[in-house]
């Protein structure tokens, strides 16, 4: 039995994890598992409510899960609240609270998307890398901190027990993929990023099996544009990694694909890499496959069931090669269709190919 921790959250992050929960269910009951779900507010919703945008109660509830998932916070109605108070405060707040020192985004290619990205087909083709993100530290979190009207500043700092945990779970999974590693940092500027480089060296002697390359973060832009099948694991600091996972995401086609998972050494949490997008929240529009990849995730890291993750994704393969889109992937000869819809296609193709790899007969 699994307990989650439902954190929907703002705009469409409430359609998206209802996605998300049918997928859950869906999934739970083909593997004879029980998932538990308690629902918490966060963000905007939150601060509305409670006058905070993260109660104790929902960190609480985080802590007494085996997964948390999380849609989106954010919205134009909180904007212009001060820092603390903002829903992106809670999101920071949160990944602090549950050690989650890890962001782990995957930039996939769905074939059937290829021709979605700004990027030519060739330059895509079997493009598959991951970045791992450094979440709990660096320049999000360094003290000092503030502005008053002449002056703004932050500090970026790093221990070395934050470089040395971070680095050695991205030489682990690199270890089942393509066992090459590009640390990403700024070493020619940052004394703080010679710092990071150092340690990511020492560490890589337990792994010496593995490739180990650095490259500057300004390089690294233009290299995921440029050639991004070079890429395995992309290791790199909380900034870095933030700015270089949007580009990651962009070149697969649109954000509103891409799922996350935050690792510490207790807590897990999923989330789709897409905004709130108050735009087009409540209007049944929203690309929900990004939250079911999270779900994926889900499955295959804190549930220890890759083979359930691995069907998902297939069902979500599936479902974009029968032609099926919500509008943000939307393409010419293709069906358009709600977030509803979509759900309903995945979750229906994910119990055709579950039968079809005759893994019901092992249920009796
Ligand atoms: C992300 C987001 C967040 C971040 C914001 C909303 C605080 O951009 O998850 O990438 O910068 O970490
Ligand atoms: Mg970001």
């Amino acid at each position: 039995m699994f307990k989650i921790a439902l954190l929907p959250g703002d705009g469409i992050g409430v359609e998206v994890a209802a996605s998300a929960v049918q997928v859950i269910k869906t999934v739970a009951e083909h593997f004879h598992t029980e998932v538990e779900f308690k629902e918490c507010l966060i963000g905007g919703c939150s601060y509305d409510a409670h006058g905070t945008p993260l109660t104790d109660e929902t960190i609480q509830t985080c802590y007494d899960s085996d997964a948390v998932f999380l849609g989106a916070v954010g919205g134009y109605k909180w904007e212009s609240l001060p820092h603390n108070l903002k829903p992106e405060a809670a999101l920071l707040k949160l990944r602090k609270s549950l050690g989650l020192y890890t962001n782990i985004r995957p930039a996939k290619i769905y074939k059937p998307l290829v021709d979605s990205s700004s990027l030519k087909k060739e330059v895509l083709d079997g493009v598959d890398f991951v970045v791992f993100r450094e979440l709990t530290g660096g320049i999000y979190f360094g003290e000092p901190r503030g502005f008053d009207t002449e002056r703004g500043f932050n500090t970026m700092v790093y221990s070395k027990e934050e470089v040395v945990r971070i680095a050695r779970m991205a030489f682990k999974v690199a270890r089942e993929r393509k066992n090459k590693v590009i640390s990403v940092d700024k070493a020619n500027v940052l004394e703080v990023s010679q710092f990071w480089r150092n340690v990511v060296h020492e560490v890589h002697k337990d792994f010496p099996d593995v490739e180990l390359n650095d490259m500057y973060v300004d390089n690294c832009a233009m290299q995921i544009v440029r050639n991004p099948k070079q890429f395995d694991v992309i290791l790199t600091s909380n900034l870095f990694g933030d700015i270089l996972s949007d580009i990651a995401g962009m070149i697969t086609g649109s954000l509103g694909m891409l799922p996350s998972a935050s690792l510490g050494s207790k807590y897990a949490l999923y989330e789709p890499v897409h905004g709130s997008a108050p735009d087009i929240a409540g209007q049944n529009k929203a690309n929900p496959l990004a939250s079911i990849s999270s779900v994926a995730m889900m499955f295959t890291y804190s549930f220890e069931m890759k083979k359930a993750g691995d069907l998902i994704e297939e069902a979500i393969n599936k479902t974009l090669d029968d032609g099926y889109r919500t509008v943000d992937i939307m393409s010419e000869g293709c069906k358009l269709v709600s977030t509803d819809k979509m759900t309903e296609r995945v979750i229906e193709n994910f119990k055709e190919i579950y039968h079809k790899q005759g893994l019901g007969v092992f249920t009796l």
